[in-house]
């Protein structure tokens, strides 16, 4: 043995302890290495061989090899002996100082929370109540009693998530019309908030003013414009009389209050199934105030719901009667209303948890 081989040994050891991750192969380490028959336990027995002159030299070493050793192992064996609480002691350092707390990003509200909650307090403000509805529901109520034809291309695989799909559908032709009620009704993620609507007015009699925020999913490519869940709000006002009149003063008090005293509003005209008449409603444009910049893509207006004035149909189909009754409904999206109103680019921001991005709001 040589004082080479004692650097060579001490080495290897050192290194193979440091590649120790469990209990299990500590054991081994110490069996191979530190018992008695183990490697060091075997050098001492071989400095019997060393040179007269060497021997002092290559015996001092030895020791400091099973000492250094001794050491280390012992070490890493607390971090991994469980209930002598020597390994929490090692694995926690109290003494380490904490780190400092930020005191100006302390956590806060997602910006989409933000928008929304902002968004709700304007229209509790105006006397609107909030309601909720499920986000897995029933053909019936997302699609067939909000007036979408049996054919509506929105009720394609295209669109919507299903939950359980229509049980008859498998059997193939001749099984009839997909049943929408009862036990083998599909069960589907919701596309909009729109069938919070009708569930309310199942429940409740007019006067009717409420405002239904909540998630909704769509099965569709995800892109800087679009994911496949956002938050919507859905409002409606059902009572005797009620008019579009009134749907575009609400409106207009709505963006003046979330955008700005300038904020002006325009309606065109749109389609959806539950609404007749149907609009899509723009908002002069935060930026530029209307003269035409480079978020309105130069019109001067941006998108920022569908409206309409609630279709006899869907009264009826949720129990109201619409000879006695009128109704008019809206419903927003969150997200794209927040990427409008904070400058956001990429909707999928929002859901990236960068804090980077979420200290900004
Ligand atoms: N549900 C529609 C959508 O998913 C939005 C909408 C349009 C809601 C018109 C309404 C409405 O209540 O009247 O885009």
């Amino acid at each position: 043995m040589t004082l080479s081989e004692i650097t060579t040994i001490r080495e290897k050891l050192l290194a193979d302890l440091d590649g120790i991750g469990a209990a299990d192969q500590l054991e081994a380490f110490k069996l191979a290495h530190l018992t008695r028959k183990g490697t060091i336990g075997a050098m001492f027995d071989d400095l019997r061989s060393v040179s007269k002159e060497e021997k002092p030299l290559a015996g001092k070493e030895l020791n400091a090899l099973r000492q250094l050793v001794e050491e280390r192992f012992k070490e890493k064996e607390s971090l991994y002996t469980a209930g002598a609480g020597v390994g929490i002691r090692h694995a926690i350092d109290l003494t380490m100082l904490a780190r400092a707390v930020s005191v100006s990003a302390p956590g806060h509200e997602h910006p989409l929370m933000k928008t929304l909650n902002e968004m709700v307090s304007i229209f509790e403000r105006m006397g609107f109540a909030v309601e909720y509805g499920p986000e897995v529901e029933d053909d019936e109520h997302n699609f067939e009693k909000l007036n979408f034809a049996p054919d509506h291309p929105a009720r394609d695989m295209q669109d919507t998530f299903f939950v359980r799909s229509n049980p008859l559908a498998q059997q193939g032709e001749g099984a009839g019309p997909a049943p929408t009620l009862g036990e083998a009704a599909p069960l589907l993620l919701r596309t909009h908030t729109s069938p919070v609507q009708v569930r309310l007015m199942e429940r409740q009699k007019p006067p009717i003013r409420a405002i239904m925020p909540g998630r909704v999913y769509r099965n569709e490519a995800i892109s800087a414009r679009s994911g496949v869940a956002f938050f919507m709000m859905e409002g409606l006002v059902v009572g005797p009389g009620v008019s579009m009149a009134d749907l575009k003063g609400v409106l207009l008090s709505f963006a003046k209050q979330f955008f700005g005293s300038d904020a002006k509003i325009r309606l065109r005209p749109s389609f959806f199934p539950f609404t007749e008449p149907s609009a899509e409603v723009d908002v002069s444009c935060y930026i530029c105030g209307g003269k035409g910049c480079r978020v309105c893509k130069n019109s001067g207006w941006l998108e920022i719901l569908g409206a309409g004035m609630v279709h006899p149909n869907v009264l009826s189909a949720s129990g109201i009667d619409p000879e006695v009754y009128t109704g008019y409904a809206f419903g927003i999206g969150v997200d794209r209303t927040a990427m409008m109103r904070y400058g956001v680019n990429d909707i999928r921001d929002f859901f990236e948890n960068d804090a980077r991005f979420l200290e900004q709001f």
